[in-house]
C-alpha cells in the first residue's frame, strides 16, 4: 500500500532531475504516472525502468510552451488511466542571467513561455477537466527560491517563477471549495541540469558563495524536492492549500 495508490499523476519535466524524482516517488507510492517531456528519449528511458519494476508509467513528447501539446498530454492520461488527480507543473528553463539591463526580447518571452504560460495553460486544462466532471484534484507547481525573494538569477527567470508563486495562490483561492488544491514546492539549488548551470556563474560577476549566501550546508537532492511533492499530492496534505513549500536547506532563512 502506497499513500498515491491508484492515482493518475502528470509530471511535466520529468526526463530527468527533480520531474525524474517526483514520477519514481510517485510510483513507489503506487501511482500511475504520465511523464511529460521534450526530451522523449529520456521520458521513455524513465518509463521503461519503472514499467520494469511493476510501475504503470507511459512517457510522451510534450513541449509545454505549446498549447497543442498541453491539450494532447491531458487526453492522453485520462485514455490511458481513466482520469488525472495530480498535476506536477515541473518543466522549466533557466536559459541565462541577464539583468533587466541586458534583457533582449526574445529572452524574456521563451522563458516565459515555458515557466509561466504552459503552467497556466495546463492548470486552466486541469481545473476544467475536474469541474465538467466533477472530480477533485491537486496542482504542484516547482517554482523555485527565486520566484519568492530577489535572487542572482536572471532576470526572467525570476519574474516568471514569482508570477507560478500568483498562479499558485490565486488558483488556489478560487477553487478551493471546489476541492480543487494547489500548491508549489521552491527548491533552493538541487543538483541537476539546472543545478549545475548555477555552479558557473563566475562570467556573470557573481560567484557560488554569493548564490548561496553560505548558509546551505548542502545542495540538494532531486529526491529532497520529490518527497516534498510526495507529501503535497497525497490526502497527508489535504488541508494545506495555496502554500509554497521552500526546500533549501536553510539557504533563504
Ligand atoms: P532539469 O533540466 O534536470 O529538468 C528539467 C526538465 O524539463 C528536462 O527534462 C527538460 O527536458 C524538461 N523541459 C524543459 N523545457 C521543456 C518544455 N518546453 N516542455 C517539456 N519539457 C521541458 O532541471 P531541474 O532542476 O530538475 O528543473 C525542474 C524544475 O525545477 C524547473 O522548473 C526549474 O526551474 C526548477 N528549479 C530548479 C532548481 C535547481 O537548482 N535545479 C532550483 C529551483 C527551481
Amino acid at each position: 500500500m502506497g499513500i498515491l495508490d491508484n492515482k493518475v499523476a502528470i509530471v511535466t519535466g520529468s526526463a530527468s532531475g527533480m520531474g525524474k524524482a517526483i514520477a519514481e516517488l510517485f510510483v513507489k507510492e503506487g501511482a500511475n504516472v504520465l511523464l511529460a517531456d521534450f526530451n522523449s528519449d529520456g521520458a521513455k528511458e524513465v518509463s521503461d525502468a519503472l514499467n520494469s519494476q511493476g510501475g504503470k508509467t507511459e512517457a510522451m513528447k510534450v513541449d509545454v510552451s505549446q498549447a497543442d501539446d498541453i491539450h494532447s498530454m491531458f487526453d492522453k492520461a485520462v485514455e490511458l488511466f481513466g482520469t488525472v488527480d495530480i498535476l506536477v507543473n515541473n518543466a522549466g528553463i533557466m536559459d541565462g542571467f541577464e539583468p533587466v539591463g541586458e534583457i533582449s526580447d526574445e529572452r524574456w518571452d521563451k522563458v516565459f513561455d515555458v515557466n509561466t504560460k504552459g503552467v497556466m495553460r495546463a492548470m486552466r486544462k486541469a481545473v476544467n477537466y475536474w469541474l465538467d466532471n466533477d472530480r477533485k484534484g491537486t496542482i504542484i507547481n516547482t517554482i523555485s527560491t527565486g520566484g519568492l525573494n530577489g535572487a542572482h538569477a536572471g532576470v526572467a527567470y525570476g519574474a516568471s517563477k514569482h508570477a507560478v508563486t500568483a498562479l499558485t495562490k490565486n488558483t488556489a483561492f478560487m477553487y478551493a471549495e471546489k476541492g480543487i488544491r494547489v500548491n508549489g514546492i521552491a527548491p533552493g539549488a538541487v543538483e541537476t541540469n539546472i543545478g549545475s548551470s548555477m555552479t558557473n556563474m563566475s562570467e556573470f560577476g557573481f560567484s557560488r558563495a554569493q548564490l548561496t549566501h553560505g548558509l546551505s550546508p548542502r545542495s540538494g537532492k532531486p529526491d529532497d524536492i520529490g518527497h516534498v511533492a510526495v507529501f503535497l499530492a497525497s490526502e497527508e496534505s489535504s488541508f494545506v492549500n495555496g502554500t509554497i513549500i521552500v526546500a533549501d536547506g536553510g539557504w533563504t532563512s
